[in-house]
Order: C-alpha cells, then structure tokens, then sequence
C-alpha cells in the first residue's frame, strides 16, 4: 500500500492511472477507522480498479468548544486496517498542504446544512462541504463512498456533487452497528462503561418510532412522542432532536408520506451521538400492494 502525503503526488497518481482506463474509488475518513469504516472500504474495493482512502482530521469541520484536540489518531492501526482491505493508497495530508498560507474559499450547501446537525454545530457543514471538494479535486475519483450514519451529511454530499457538476458517483452504504444496535462511531470511545451501556436508547427510540409509522399512522406527532417516551425511560439522555423528515431535503414532515427519514441526536454527558432510520410507510410496501 502506498501513503502518500502530498496533494500534487496524489493527483498525478490518479490522473495517470485514469489514462490507462482504471477506475478510482474513494473513501474519505478521518482516521480511528472501525468496522463501519472497513464495510464502506470493502464495498468500494468491490467496485473499483483502484482504491484510495483518505485519513484527515479536518479542522474546519469542528467547533471551537469540539474535539478536534483529543480525537482519536491511532495511525498504525488505521494503515493496518487499510493493508489487510487491500487499499491500493492512503492519502494523509497535513494540515499545512490543506490549508496553505493565503486559503480562503469555502463551499456552503446552505438549506441543508443549516438544520439538525448544522443548527447545533454551525461551521460544521461548510468545513465538510469545502474538504470533500478538495479532496475530489486532489483525488479524481470515479466513485465515492459515504455512511448512512452521518445522513445529514451524506444528502450534502449528495447536493453538492449534483450542484457543482462533480462528475463522482456517490454510493451510500448503510450504517454498521454494535451487537446492542449502537452505530459505530469514532467518538464511541468517550462513552464511560455505564453511559455505553445505556447508548444504544437512541436507536431502540427510532425503532420503536418506524415501528408505530409500519403501523400505518400519518401523524408524526404520534411517531415522535412514542420515539421521546423511550428517550425518557433514561434520565441520563438528553434529547437535542429528533426528526420526522423527508429523505431528500431533510425538511420536517407534517404527515408520515411514503419515505420518510428518522433523524436524533442526543448527549450523554458530553458525548454526542447521532442515529437514523429510513422507513417506508405500509401503502409503499410491495407485500402490500400485492397482498
Ligand atoms: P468519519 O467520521 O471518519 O467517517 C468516514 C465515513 O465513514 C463517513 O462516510 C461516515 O458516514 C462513515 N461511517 C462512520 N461510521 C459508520 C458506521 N457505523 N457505518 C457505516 N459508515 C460509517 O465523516 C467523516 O469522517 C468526515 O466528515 C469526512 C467525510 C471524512 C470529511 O472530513
């Protein structure tokens, strides 16, 4: 596996393999990589010639008070875990090469970025935006994977590939979780035994939430108050949202419609864990349809 820490090496890299027809896949992260990440790895290596994956903890995307500092950096580990998903190049840039003296653009997917996850972290969605287009830009991917767990940020990614005419196809992967239900997360490492413990509630809650709209109920009052009754069976839980929305837009819905997307974050502690459920309400169901 080559790593390779320079923007201009990696570009040529790419460019040249592109001319002899390969193809390019790409999966960016930053780092602390689990088995969520290693899925994402092991579907793009199933649908490219080439593999890249790209470790940077990006600074643009955290809040001053955030973890930027303390998050997780276990690099060999990290290569370990690239070489034995037959990555072809890990791309570990610096900070500097990112960010050189004299940068000042930044890409803003305004309508989606400024609800949920943008409303309580609000530089967060410009830093994602503005470093998956640098990273496209120095990669030239074919293809580019991304996890359901961050949904919010998968739709961005979405919207700005199509807005700007990127010409990556974007591959959505679903989310990989703990044997309790807890997605995977890079952050899980700050859960404290008894809080790990109790942080798979916000997954039972959008489960119990999809179960009531498979019920055939329109009212999303009735899905959210069953998802918030669950929440409150832990006092140590604080709710930050939780959302009945559209699955394209991330608009709130008035009425449970045909897909619908289940959106919640909540602290415990200061540990911030976020979740999501796509469901399909009863009439869409092909079973019903044919039944
Ligand atoms: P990071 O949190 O490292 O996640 C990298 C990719 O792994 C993202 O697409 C994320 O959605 C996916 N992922 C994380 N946990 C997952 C899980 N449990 N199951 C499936 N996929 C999972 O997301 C980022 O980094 C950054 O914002 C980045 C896009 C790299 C830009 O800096």
């Amino acid at each position: 596996m080559k790593i390779v820490h320079s923007p201009q090496v990696i570009t040529a890299w790419s460019l040249r393999l592109k001319r002899e027809g390969v193809t390019v896949g790409f999966v960016p992260t930053m780092g602390a990589l689990h088995d969520g990440h290693r899925a994402l790895i092991r579907a793009a290596r199933l649908r490219c010639d080439a593999l890249v994956v790209s470790i940077f903890v990006n600074p643009t995307q955290f809040g001053p008070t955030e973890d930027l500092a303390k998050y997780p950096r276990p690099l060999t580990n990290d290569r370990r875990l690239c070489r034995e998903e037959a990555v072809d190049l890990c791309f570990e840039p610096s900070v500097a090469a990112m960010y050189p003296e004299g940068f000042q653009t930044t890409v803003a997917v305004p309508a989606i970025a400024r609800r949920w996850e943008g409303a309580a972290r609000p530089h967060h969605f410009a830093g994602v935006a503005t470093v998956v287009t640098k990273l496209f830009g120095m990669v030239r991917p074919d293809i580019a994977l991304f996890g359901q767990k961050d949904y919010q940020q998968a739709a961005l990614i979405r919207r700005l590939v199509q807005d700007l005419n990127m010409g990556v196809e974007i591959i959505v992967r679903p989310t990989v979780r703990e044997k309790d239900g807890l997605a995977m997360s890079s952050r899980n490492v700050y859960l404290s035994p008894e809080q790990r413990t109790i942080a798979a509630t916000l997954y039972k809650s959008l489960r119990v939430g999809a179960e009531v709209m498979r019920k055939g109920t329109t009212d999303v009052q009735a899905v959210r108050s069953a998802m918030t009754t669950v929440l409150e069976q832990e006092p140590a839980v604080t709710v930050d949202y939780l959302a009945v929305c559209d699955p394209l837009t991330l608009d709130t819905l008035s009425s449970v419609v045909s897909r619908t997307v289940l959106l919640g974050a909540v602290r415990l502690g200061s540990v911030r864990l976020i979740d999501n459920l796509v469901v399909a309400a009863p009439r869409t169901r092909i079973s019903q349809r044919c039944g």
